[in-house]
């Protein structure tokens, strides 16, 4: 990284990576001690790898056109291939700074400063599930007292969950038996300028939920925990224990795509037992190996230093930012409304193609195609992300209808039993 902006040095970056060197990763974490930290240097090292454990906190953050640059404890941030980060809640912000300077810095990191950011803040970290189709119990956010009690009632009425925005380990999540006691909890909490949300009550899971551990697009390890008794929060903060267990295919595919749509290569994705199938509450940026490596016996720490590994000559690249710099061209998503104008031009990849539209990911029925054969048809009702001239795809995006409300899918039911 030291002589960045010369030519040379990319191809350097190439070889040295396509050769088996021993790679520098850096863990961003407070916690030298810690049992998540203490894991993933462990594994680094197994691997044949140099770990170096970062405290966050004390990086400096140095900003300038063409060097971007990192001191740790005073001494300039040089050669390393990657970075882990293990923000912890109360640390946000300046994580975030220090990981985002990193990507400044063409570092890999699995998960990026806005995969994280928009993880951390449960409103947003759901509004962006809820636009991808994700289950998750009914939820509302409001600011002003009188929207308060309809608000309950459109979730289902009492009992009802409040949730901090930016809770964790179970600590501001609330459930509060009937509307008026809801009602005052969530005046008390605006009052003292408090965001929260409020939710419907998944009473079926009966005090269990479950945590997918996803790597890349995989879970590689799931754990169902159970509440204390007298207790509606599984969090093992909250006394919740934890046990392994198979996962059905309906709940890791739904982790794997919540962690994919938030852009996290590691997560912690947490679902309740609903009595349709998964539902998502939460999405854990920095999901601890303590209760999952406890509860499955299996190498969690391994998994992301291999995934890591495997993907650091790939750091992740904004695609709206780098390739909206020639004018008129840009990323675009269309979908393809039965009728629209598109299928008066276009019937196949190819197609657009002639029309100077490059097809980056088609999505048809539940499967997404990267990259498609210019053969490939185009049917009512794909979705294409696409590259494009602009001015193009403007007249094949079909008037916006209004946007009707979807009946409710039931999925089939699952049943999940415990491995051990
Ligand atoms: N809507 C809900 N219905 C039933 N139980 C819930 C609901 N929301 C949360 N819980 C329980 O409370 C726990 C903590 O909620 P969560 O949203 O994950 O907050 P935290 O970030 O503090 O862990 C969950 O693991 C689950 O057991
Ligand atoms: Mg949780």
């Amino acid at each position: 990284m030291s002589e960045r902006g010369s030519d040379s040095h990319t191809e350097g970056v190439i070889d040295q990576h396509h050769s088996d060197a021993p790679l520098n990763i850096g863990v961003l974490s407070r916690a030298p001690e810690a049992y998540s930290t203490k894991r993933i240097v462990e594994a680094i090292r197994d691997r044949g790898h140099q770990p170096r454990v970062l405290d966050t906190l004390r990086f400096a953050i140095d900003l300038s056109e063409r060097n971007p640059e990192l001191f740790h404890r005073g001494k300039r941030i040089e050669e390393i291939d990657a970075v882990i980060p293990r923000i912890g809640t109360s640390i946000t912000f300046y994580g975030l700074a220090v990981l985002r300077q990193f990507e400044q810095m063409d570092v890999y990191t699995p998960n990026t400063s806005n995969a994280v950011a928009s993880s951390r803040d449960k409103l947003r970290a759901n509004q962006v599930l809820a636009r991808h189709g994700i289950a998750m119990p009914r939820t509302t956010f409001v600011q002003n007292r009188n929207d308060i009690l309809p608000a309950i009632e459109r979730v289902g009425g009492a009992p009802i969950v409040i949730k901090l925005l930016e809770g964790t380990q179970g600590i501001g999540v609330i459930l509060a038996p009937d509307v008026k006691v809801a009602e005052a909890v969530i005046e008390t909490l605006h009052s003292t300028r408090h965001n929260v949300l409020v939710q419907e009550f998944i009473a079926e899971s009966k005090g269990r939920d479950i945590r997918a551990f996803v790597v890349g697009d995989r879970v590689v390890g799931a754990m169902r925990r159970v509440a204390k008794p007298g207790e509606f929060r599984s969090n093992v903060h909250r006394g919740g224990h934890a046990e392994s267990i198979d996962l059905p295919d309906a709940f890791a595919e739904t982790a794997v795509r919540s962690a994919q749509i938030m852009g996290l290569e590691v997560a912690g994705v947490d679902m309740l037992e609903g009595a349709d199938g998964p539902m998502v509450m939460e999405v854990n940026s920095s999901p601890g190996l303590e209760g999952i490596e406890g509860a499955t016996g299996l190498d969690i720490a391994g998994a992301i230093v291999d995934h890591v590994a495997s993907r650091i000559v790939f750091p992740d690249v904004d695609v709206r930012q780098r390739l909206s710099v020639s004018a008129n061209y840009g990323v675009a998503e269309l979908t393809l409304n039965d009728g629209a104008a598109i299928f008066d031009r276009a019937d196949t990849v190819g197609d657009l193609r002639e029309l100077d539209i490059t097809v980056l990911t088609l999505h048809h029925d539940r499967t997404v195609i990267p990259h498609p054969r210019d053969g490939r048809p185009l049917h009512p009702g794909d979705r294409v992300v696409c590259f494009g001239n602009l001015e193009v795809l403007r007249t094949l995006v079909p008037k916006r209808k209004r946007r009707e409300r979807l009946p409710e899918i039931k999925p089939l039911e699952t049943d999940l039993e415990p491995t051990s």
